[in-house]
């Protein structure tokens, strides 16, 4: 048996937001990022709504890009104090997974980060509120999905908490909301969502409920995201509702060692100032895994499946892998990611503050290499992968070479 699960309510299109104003309730914790929100009146907006829809309303402002464990405790105690009926998180996937980890620590305070860490093992929540998300980034599409990502700083990791628990009730795809992005953002977050959908296509848990979501998003934001990058705001619009597609599909279909590389290898160099922002780690790994699993005779097929759709060509599977490799690095350059870990940082493309020099990537390397098999990814990912494979991919995606084994 396998399950589909989605939100009740998905309220879509320019003016979604006064969707809030239908809320039933009496108290609304409101969950917010640094300040874009806040800045470009969205906030002002979500307040006023909510007060209209009757309710109190309380802000829990500054959540973190990429959310500690410590910022989750500290959420779920002024929860605590204000007994919310409704949490309702706005910005991009940070604030948003953050106030899906701080539910779950409201409806039970004596849960620990390490049992919330157990896939698919999330206790019963809706006891005490109800989740509305409204997503300011076109990417993650956490709206819609059974996910949070959550970052342990004393051990430089991010994890995935995985429950339908944590799948929000009501989601909000606004498209306004995303087009205030930077270019950079709108790139990083676009590759998120590719990744997400080619992913959820080739899991060992995909099936017909999820394969229509995720090749119709693939297309979409192969349409959309260069366009949408360059400031086209028909083709934002277009890209803020493909990246939720790709979300309903990888939230059942599960994911692949793309982001349980880009987990594992995200918040690892962050001593050195080198943060490998989650849609940029994707962008330059895809590639890679792509050719690492079309040496599996299914996940082949079903790549060449995406290159027919995508109509980019070739006369056997083979061809039409290599087209959909040069295809998608082809997007990067156009979107201005580098191919490899190497060229990501100070002295390239995309301009980071830090970089991550090779003697201390080979010498986290093996460290890297396991907690990435190890990661809640790993299991759906078409083809197995050894600790030693998973070092020599990695090593591709640092120097830019070939995968051929
Ligand atoms: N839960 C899931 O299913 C899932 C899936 C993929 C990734 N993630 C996680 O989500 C996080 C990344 O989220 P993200 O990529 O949405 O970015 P983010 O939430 O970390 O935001 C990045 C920056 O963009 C700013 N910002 C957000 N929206 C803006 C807007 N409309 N205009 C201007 N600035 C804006 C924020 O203030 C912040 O500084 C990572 O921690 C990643 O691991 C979660
Ligand atoms: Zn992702």
């Amino acid at each position: 048996m396998a399950r589909f699960t989605l939100p009740r309510d998905l309220y879509h299109g320019k003016g979604a937001l006064e969707a809030l104003k239908t809320l039933k309730g009496t108290r609304a914790m409101v969950c917010v990022g640094g300040g874009s929100m806040k800045r470009f009146g969205f906030l002002d907006k979500v307040v006023s709504y909510l007060k209209e829809a009757g309710m109190e309303v309380e802000l829990f402002e500054g959540i973190e890009p990429d959310p500690s464990v410590d910022t989750v405790m500290r959420g779920a105690e002024a929860m605590l104090a204000f007994q919310p009926d409704w949490i309702v998180a706005i910005g991009g996937g940070s604030p948003i997974d953050a106030a899906k980890a701080m539910w779950i620590k409201y409806e039970y305070p004596e849960i620990t980060f390490e049992e919330m860490c157990v896939v698919f093992g999330i206790p019963e929540l809706r006891k005490k509120a109800h989740f509305c998300a409204i997503p300011s980034t076109s990417g993650t599409a956490t709206e819609v999905t059974a996910f949070s990502v959550i970052t342990d700083y004393k051990k430089g990791v991010k994890y995935p908490l995985a429950d339908f628990e944590i799948t929000p009730d009501v989601a909000i795809v606004d498209p306004e909301l995303a087009e205030t992005m930077p270019k950079k953002l709108t790139a990083h977050t676009g590759m998120d969502a590719m990744t997400h959908a080619i992913e959820a296509y080739v899991s060992t848990a995909n099936c017909e409920f999820t394969d229509p979501l995720a090749i119709f998003a693939i297309k979409m934001i192969q349409e959309d995201l260069v366009g949408s990058y360059n400031g086209d705001m028909t083709k934002r619009a277009s890209m803020h509702n493909a990246q939720c597609l790709a979300g309903m599909a990888f939230s059942n279909a599960l994911l692949g060692i793309v982001h349980s590389m880009a987990h594992k290898t995200g918040a690892v160099f962050e001593d050195l100032g080198a943060h490998i922002i989650h849609g940029a780690a994707n962008a330059m790994y895809l590639p890679k895994v792509i050719a690492f699993n079309a040496k599996d005779e299914t996940a082949k097929k079903r790549y060449g499946v995406i290159a027919d759709y995508m109509g980019l060509g070739g006369a056997n599977d083979d061809e039409k892998v290599a087209n959909l490799i040069a295809y998608l690095r082809g997007m990067n350059d156009a979107l201005n990611i580098p191919q490899c870990i190497k060229n990501y940082g100070a002295d390239a493309l995309p301009c980071e503050q830090g970089f991550v020099p090779e003697n201390v990537f080979l010498q986290r390397l093996p460290e890297i290499a396991k907690n990435a098999v190890a990661d809640a990814c790993t299991g759906s990912n078409p083809r197995k992968i050894s600790v030693e494979e998973m070092e020599k991919l990695l090593k591709c995606c640092y120097y830019d070479t070939e995968v051929d084994f």
